[in-house]
């Protein structure tokens, strides 16, 4: 149990160390102590990043929720696993044990396979979080189907190209779901997605908030009634350790979503080690990830990490402004949560709020806090640190991407230091290096640099789906033998990492990932544009707001801008979804190009920060007279 529970500071420093030194040797044995395996590795890592292929565990043979669910049963069966708490506060939580997660599950993959999925089937998961969504994860792994879980707040649109870009048979959803005090016609999105999708032979629905709902004969089946009939034993599928485990589509600077493909044993193993660690989780604990499963880090950190380590694991369906400010809190009093992890757009949200929210519940209960998704400015952490933490919390800012799986970069609660605006050291196993802009590796420290990351890990995500290439173009070409990670980093005298942000046309808001291009495309099908381009802004609560600037073909006649906003943001709404709408939008005659015709975003992105004193030459622009209009239409339409 040597390198696996890291309690101490010297047991994480011999850890990295061992782990610089011995790498094979280090994730054996954190692999062969702490998890079930049908049959052990022959090969511990493959890897080549030129190609690039990395292969982890090869030969070995399992399946993750023995590792799960099945191993727990005896020392912790009549444990809670999942404990949901509802929108709504009246209706009361779901104390699911291990016991009874291993039922559903297993009720639930018997279901998949009299549905006709196989081992390697894509199973697109569209759920709100109700345990159903988690079992239902957990019952496509148990029978080696691969899930797409696509977020339930994505449009009609988003949710066809996922389906269609990884060729799914089958849809998970629901009647519809609740937030806050809204409800919100699901099945109605899929219908609307799927009359472009040809390759889904069955949908099945939850009942969730019982309305009407169409069923489309031989289509659509209620899932309730398929789950009494079927047997509570199913016997895992025997996976490999590269298996594909899931897809999950993020958003990339440009073109289609990213299809990121992770695979079984890897994923294990990083996910449940970083998960004992970084929160440092005790028996009995109660943990609670505020995040949607339909992300990485729900699927990292609600599902897999903490069941594969026996935790209690919370699953919240609501919204932290429901009924009021205090949701959060209160719940953390309800059921005595310990470590709570969140995001700092909520912490933003919620600091906005008067403290008597806060005040009002006893928070004595939590150990750790933890921030995840995107840069926590020092204000968001010190609000956090003294008024849930009550100071007396160590705060974990964890920095990771839907790509790595898991967490690369954080403190370890109580044992390494936390430093407001800081991620820290890097885990065990993760040598990261930053990078000049001609491709150097940078060694002196307090500097800033490119971040990438220099040896594989086991959760890294292996390919693209369907694009192999693309992967090796946005991840390992920018520098060679190198994982590139779109970030930015400062590493200060001591070797702590602050992210210092996205160094591609990736924008984060409200923790989301959004690619500008896609945002783009959909405003250029407006029959009254004629181009435009996205840039972030600094923005009190979601950490970056989308800023457009919109040419349109015709400028000269009378036209409603109002109208046109609204529509415009509608478009966005329809193709991508809410998340993605513009908070400000502004019609110019020209956007700023160089002259082979590139937008010059940097430029556009400075305008919209109020910088724009600090643009530089921009004399060589094609069309720089463009530059001095946009600058007087900013204070115009916004002043
Ligand atoms: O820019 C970094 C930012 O979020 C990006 C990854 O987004 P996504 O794949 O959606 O995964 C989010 C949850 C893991 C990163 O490239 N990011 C994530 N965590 C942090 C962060 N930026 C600063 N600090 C963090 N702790």
């Amino acid at each position: 149990m040597s390198n696996y529970n890291l309690t101490s500071k010297e047991k994480y420093q011999n850890a990295y160390q061992d782990s610089m030194e011995h790498p094979e040797k280090f994730w054996e044995e954190i692999a062969e102590e702490n998890f079930v395996w049908q049959k052990k590795w022959e090969n511990l890592v493959d890897w080549d990043f030129s190609i690039p292929e990395i292969k982890w565990f090869e030969g070995a043979k399992l399946n993750i929720t023995e590792n799960c669910i099945d191993r727990h049963l005896e020392t912790r069966g009549e444990k809670t696993a999942i404990l949901f708490e509802p929108n709504n506060p009246d209706e009361p939580a779901q104390h699911i044990t291990y016991n009874e997660l291993a039922k559903r599950v297993n009720q639930f993959s018997n279901v998949l396979k009299s549905q006709g999925i196989k081992k390697g089937d894509r199973v697109c998961i569209y759920l709100p979080m109700i345990p159903e969504l988690a079992v239902s994860l957990l019952a496509c792994a148990r029978i080696g189907a691969i899930h797409s879980v696509v977020f339930a707040g994505f449009s009609a649109t988003a949710l066809s190209t996922r389906i269609n870009d990884s060729d799914c048979k089958m849809v998970i959803t629901s009647d519809g779901s609740y937030r806050g005090e809204k409800t919100i016609d699901l099945k109605g999105i899929v219908d609307e997605g799927l009359e472009s999708c040809d390759c889904v032979e069955t949908v099945l629905v939850a009942k969730r908030i019982n309305t009407n709902i169409n069923m489309k004969e031989g289509r659509d089946k209620w899932l309730q009634p398929l789950l009494d009939e079927a047997s509570v034993e199913c016997e895992p599928e025997i996976m490999d350790a590269e298996d594909p485990l899931f897809i999950l589509y993020t958003s990339g600077s440009t073109g289609m979503p990213k299809g990121m493909v992770h695979t079984t044993a890897g994923y294990m193993v990083y996910t449940a080690y970083t998960f004992k660690n970084i929160f440092q989780y005790e028996e009995n604990d109660v943990y609670w990830c505020t995040a949607d499963i339909g992300w990485i880090t729900g699927h990292s950190y609600i599902v897999y990490g903490p069941l594969a380590n026996g935790a209690t694991t919370i699953m919240f369906e609501g919204v932290p402004s429901y009924p009021d400010c205090g949701r959060f809190w209160e719940i953390v009093e309800k059921h005595k949560v310990n470590q709570f992890y969140t995001a700092p757009t909520a912490i933003r949200a919620l600091a906005k709020e008067s403290d008597d929210y806060v005040n009002k519940y006893d928070l004595s209960s939590l150990k750790t806090l933890g921030s995840v998704g995107e840069p926590i400015n020092e204000e968001a952490w010190n609000w956090y640190n003294e008024k849930i933490g009550k100071e007396n919390c160590p705060i974990v800012d964890t920095w990771w991407q839907t790509e790595t799986g898991g967490i690369l970069i954080s403190a370890l609660p109580g044992i390494t230091p936390c430093l407001p605006t800081f991620a820290t050291l890097p885990f065990p196993g993760i040598q990261p290096a930053l990078m000049d802009e001609i491709g150097e590796e940078i060694n002196q420290n307090n500097t800033n640099g490119r971040l990438c990351i220099k040896f594989p890990w086991p959760s890294m995500a292996r390919t693209i789906w369907g694009n192999h290439e693309r992967y090796k173009e946005t991840y390992f070409s920018a520098y060679a033998n190198k994982y590139f990670t779109g970030d930015g980093a400062f590493r200060d005298g001591n070797g702590n990492y602050r992210i210092t942000g996205r160094v591609d046309d990736v924008i984060i808001v409200s923790g989301h990932n959004l690619g500008t291009a896609p945002i783009e495309d959909a405003i250029n099908e407006h029959p009254a544009v004629a181009e435009s381009a996205i840039v972030g802004f600094p923005h009190d609560v979601k950490g970056n707001a989308l800023y457009g600037y919109v040419t349109l073909k015709d400028s000269g006649k009378e036209i409603d801008y109002d109208n046109l906003r609204k529509e415009i943001n509608q478009m966005i709404t329809e193709r991508i979804g809410p998340i993605a709408k513009l908070n400000k939008i502004q019609f110019t005659n020209g956007l700023p190009k160089t002259r082979s015709g590139k937008i010059m975003r940097r430029i556009l992105r400075k305008i919209a920060c109020n910088e724009s004193d600090k643009l530089g030459d921009i004399s060589t622009l094609l069309n720089p007279e463009c530059v001095e209009e946009i600058i007087e239409g900013v204070f115009v339409t916004y002043a």
